[in-house]
């Protein structure tokens, strides 16, 4: 697909871009073949899969202007670094590589530097002064205004707009697909996140929490099946929490109007939409926040087979009164009462976590509590962090960072030397086992072996045979390791 084929964007970009529901309908569309500016761009990633692909949005919004995309830094006269502020050494690698793309800086002074996303956000035009790096700086709700402030920052200005908005989702944006397998894409349903989780960065540099207009993401999704795809994951920082109900900032239902009650659109429901879009097409979705999934969607994912039975339910701490410390709204009951909720209604639904290790305070039984919340749940997968204080964080203000380095390591490797004994046994009970896996593509070890997922998003590798990426193919496990089932096609 070429840049200028997927970039779908509506003439007037200055409508509300939550009222654009219908924006992506193929005969409502306008396919704004940017004229080619001679110009390119070329653009890096880090952070979570939201930050993928706002970059992909990023990628859109430039086609849309004529700029081509470049795999090399050298030839880019825009070169934009999407980052992430999620722990320290998030932002240090970016710091590193911002020093590192200085010489192309040297060597053709009119090339301009952006830095996106969420440590634009936090550190604002603090970039400019302390650092002298970048010629611009954006955040994760200004993505639009990138063309103007490029302009600006022509003249010498520096460009800067880290502005939030209570509104914008980037509805009508069709991403560019970048690195794609041509089978898999993110879609994200909405934006920001309201929950304040004491160690947490992301609502101060996503802003507000709001929901992006269910019928823009069902064409989305179609475009995507249209175009070959035979995956989406509906993304969001708590999918459970998305409510839609003509646009805005986050409400509670109880709190919306009769008139918005009727038009509303939970999460339980818009699964219910994606699954519906083509039964060839897989739906996953990212991530689940324990205090508000509900059994309407467990039950939504029972009903279709082409819901994924996947669900990525991060605890953070086993201890409830590390949890409450946390902001994270729920107990450690509570939690295990959800995860038996979820083998009753989906029995064969896989369950991964993220967990962080040393936070203010813990005692050493407050992380046993951990490992044997991780002994009774047996996570197929887990993310596994040392806490790092986040400044301005409600912990950073209230808290003290107490649990030494060395405590902190030690307490982690405990955590991630446990879980890979468990993702091992869970994977040594598939063994013999059949399921439908979707090719992504070759292995990474060997070009006679393909890979893909199954249903429970275990990675499952297998001979080649004339297999292509974007078939099912039902694979018969024979052996594993911890992190990869190995099998055969029958
Ligand atoms: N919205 C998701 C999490 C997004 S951030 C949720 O609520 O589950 C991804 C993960 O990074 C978090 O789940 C958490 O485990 C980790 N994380 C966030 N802030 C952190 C910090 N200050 N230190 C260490 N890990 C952190
Ligand atoms: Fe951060 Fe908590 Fe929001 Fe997740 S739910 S993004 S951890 S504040
Ligand atoms: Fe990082 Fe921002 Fe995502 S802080 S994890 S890129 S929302």
């Amino acid at each position: 697909m070429s840049q200028s084929q997927s970039v779908l964007h509506l003439q007037d970009q200055t409508i509300d871009a939550n009222k654009q529901g219908e924006a992506l309908s193929e005969d409502l569309v306008q396919s704004k073949k940017g004229q080619d500016s001679g110009k390119k761009y070329y653009i890096e990633t880090y952070g979570c899969q939201m930050n993928f692909n706002d970059s992909e949005i990023v990628a859109s919004i430039l086609a849309g202007e004529g700029f081509s995309a470049t795999q090399s830094s050298e030839e880019a006269d825009l070169l934009l670094i999407n980052t992430c502020s999620i722990r320290e050494n998030a932002e240090q690698r970016v710091r590193q590589r911002l020093k590192q793309l200085q010489p192309i800086k040297k060597q053709k002074p009119e090339a301009q530097i952006g830095v996106l996303g969420c440590m634009a956000e936090r550190l604002k035009s603090k970039f400019l002064e302390e650092e002298k790096l970048v010629d611009l700086v954006v955040g994760p709700d200004a993505y639009r205004d990138i063309p103007s402030l490029v302009r600006e920052a022509e003249t010498g200005d520096k460009g800067v707009n880290v502005l939030l908005s209570r509104e914008e989702t980037y509805a009508d944006i069709n991403p560019v697909r970048l690195d794609s397998n041509g089978v898999s894409a993110f879609i994200s349903i909405m934006r920001g996140c309201d929950n304040m989780c004491s160690f947490c960065v992301v609502p101060f540099t996503r802003g507000r929490e709001r929901s992006r207009n269910p019928e823009s993401i069902v064409a989305e999704a179609q475009y995507l099946v249209d175009h070959g795809y035979k995956e989406v994951t509906l993304l969001g920082q708590n999918v459970d929490s998305y409510l839609w109900f003509g646009g805005g900032p986050k409400k509670e239902y109880k709190n919306l109007t009769d008139e918005e009650k009727t038009q509303s659109v939970d999460f339980a429901g818009l699964l219910e939409k994606a699954a519906k879009v083509s039964p060839d097409l897989r739906v996953r979705f990212s991530t689940s926040h324990p205090k508000d999934i509900t059994e309407d969607v467990m039950h939504v994912m029972n009903k279709y087979d082409n819901i994924c039975k996947y669900i990525h339910l991060p605890v953070q701490s086993g201890n409830t009164r590390i949890l409450n410390l946390m902001n994270r709204g729920y107990s450690r009951e509570w939690y295990l009462d959800k995860v038996a909720k979820i083998k009753e209604i989906i029995p064969d639904c896989g369950i991964s976590s993220d967990i962080i290790s040393g936070f203010c305070d813990e005692t050493e039984e407050e992380h046993q509590d951990t490992l044997s919340l991780m002994e009774k749940v047996r996570y197929d997968m887990a993310y596994m962090f040392n806490y790092s204080e986040r400044p301005g964080t409600l912990a950073a203000k209230k808290y003290t960072d107490n649990v030494d380095k060395d405590t902190k390591k030690r307490r982690l490797q405990e955590i991630i030397s446990l879980q890979h004994q468990h993702g091992y046994e869970s994977n040594l009970q598939d063994i013999g086992k059949t399921f439908t896996v979707l090719v992504e593509g070759y292995s990474k070890k060997s070009n006679e072996q393909m890979r893909g997922r199954n249903s429970q998003n275990k990675m499952i590798v297998f001979p080649q045979h004339d297999f292509q990426p974007g078939d099912y193919v039902d694979v018969k496990v024979d052996e594993c390791t911890s992190a990869t089932l190995i099998g055969h096609a029958v």
